[in-house]
């Protein structure tokens, strides 16, 4: 099903062009396989063991489709909305878990407003770096709004570790990404941004982090703080 379109407040439009995944929504899991072997969805998955009970999820980002299948599986009352700029993206999501459990909307996540307030889940894998700094603070801040007293925010994303292993390894491999997928869909963004700080200063806390392939991979779970704080007003 797609969102109607009232259901979706649009904003201002973004500075930069949206990235263009489309040509890469048949191969996408195949390139992650030959690149990062299980680690990615690993690192995807890792919560999904502790979520069964969730009734209301946003996704936004999650491309063909692999995290939001796994979810509907493992929580059978959930409803989901699954928001991607990509078409053929979202196809191949609702191909993989035919359901009227999911309602897609094509859509910029960054000019994106859910009409919902009670998500109790929302996920974002390997998403934030399609951002920029700003970008990460605007969204950490309208999703706020639109989160559920006690939800979980699920987060997947590289990191370059302040490590010897971060400075040789990591560091070089993410400007290697970047690179490779600035050709393929035109992402302007060039580094990753700091989402820690964006999340923090936008009434969210970390609750608990776990790390994949020496810290080049974090998987993330974060709350809101219970009260909205000065940059994230009611809405
Ligand atoms: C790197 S892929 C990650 C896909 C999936 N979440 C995963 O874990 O592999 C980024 C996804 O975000 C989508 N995307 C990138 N920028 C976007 C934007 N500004 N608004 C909505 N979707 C966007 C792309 O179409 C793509 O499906």
């Amino acid at each position: 099903m797609t969102i109607p379109v009232e259901l979706a407040v649009a904003q201002g439009p973004p500075a930069t062009a949206t990235p263009d995944f489309n040509r890469l929504a048949r191969v996408y899991r195949w390139m992650e396989w030959l690149t990062f072997g299980p680690f990615l969805e690993r690192c995807r998955s890792a919560y999904i063991p502790t979520l069964t009970r969730c009734r209301r999820a946003l996704i936004l980002g999650d491309g063909d489709g692999r995290f939001t299948a796994r979810l509907l599986r493992s929580n059978p009352a959930i409803e989901i909305d699954a928001v991607d700029a990509s078409p053929a993206m979202l196809r191949q999501l609702a191909g993989r878990s035919p359901s009227h459990r999911i309602r897609t909307c094509v859509a910029d996540a960054r000019a994106f407003t859910p009409s919902r307030h009670d998500y109790d889940l929302i996920a974002t894998h390997f998403f934030l770096d399609c951002l920029t700094q700003n970008e990460v603070s605007d969204l950490a801040s309208r999703l706020r709004r639109h989160a559920a007293p006690g939800a979980t925010w699920l987060i997947s994303e590289f990191a370059i570790p302040s490590s010897f292993f971060g400075r040789v390894f990591a560091a070089p491999l993410v400007r290697l990404l970047y690179l490779a997928f600035r050709l393929l869909t035109n992402l302007q963004i060039r580094s990753l941004p700091d989402h820690h700080s964006a999340l923090s200063q936008s009434g969210w806390t970390l609750r608990s982090q776990r790390k994949f392939l020496g810290g080049l991979l974090v998987s993330e779970a974060w709350a809101p703080n219970r009260k909205l704080t000065h940059s994230s007003p009611p809405a």
